[in-house]
């Protein structure tokens, strides 16, 4: 059975549009394609009931929890405090979306050697998606605090995590070999939220 976050089971009295497809609930392995991953992360930012009584944001550490895990697709949510960034990462050929519902976050994006390539930002409202090959480190270099919802297909491949690089997004000096590959079960869970956020 799809696990849901218990937001999402306690919805206002006028039925909203459907946005969660019988494909992302579904317990048949499969991956959901890019178009559709961005309307599942649109249509979650926009049932502001499901994730406002939900987010957190803590200067200890960006604060995540999983809001969906199917067969198809996971979902999470994701408090990004003033300061807080990911580690450049690929999502182990998932194909990824994202919608910022609040804030704004800057995504620094690398080739499969990890050199940076560039930067984009992304706003309150926007929605981007990514291919299976996509590298990348999000940041919220503002002062305010942002919150994203991110979606994955296929759920739960294992991450993997580039070398530590310079504030200028250059390599280092010397090469520092990959790590090996992080899954969300192998994680260390925090206290709050469940696995690690991608
Ligand atoms: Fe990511």
């Amino acid at each position: 059975m799809p696990l849901l976050h218990p937001s999402l089971l306690s919805g206002p009295a006028r039925r909203p549009e459907p946005f969660l497809s019988a494909r992302s609930l579904s317990d048949e392995p499969g991956r959901i394609e890019l178009p559709e991953l961005r309307r599942l992360t649109a249509g979650l930012a926009a049932r502001t009931d499901v994730w406002r009584p939900v987010i957190r944001h803590t200067a200890e550490r960006r604060w995540y929890t999983r809001l969906l895990l199917s067969a198809t697709v996971e979902v999470w949510l994701i408090g990004w405090y003033p300061g807080q960034q990911t580690e450049v990462h690929d999502h182990g050929g998932a194909l990824g979306a994202l919608t910022v519902v609040q804030g704004r976050v800057e995504e620094d994006r690398f080739d499969r050697e990890w050199a940076l390539t560039g930067s984009r930002e992304h706003v309150t409202g926007s929605s981007a998606g990514f291919g299976a090959a996509h590298v990348h480190r999000v940041a919220n270099r503002g002062s305010v605090a942002a919150t994203t919802i991110h979606a994955y297909s296929p759920p739960e491949l294992p991450m993997r995590y580039g070398p530590e690089l310079a504030a200028d997004g250059t390599q280092p000096a010397v090469q520092v070999a990959l790590q090996p590959a992080l899954t969300a079960a192998v994680a260390a869970r925090p206290p709050v939220g469940a696995g690690s956020a991608r």
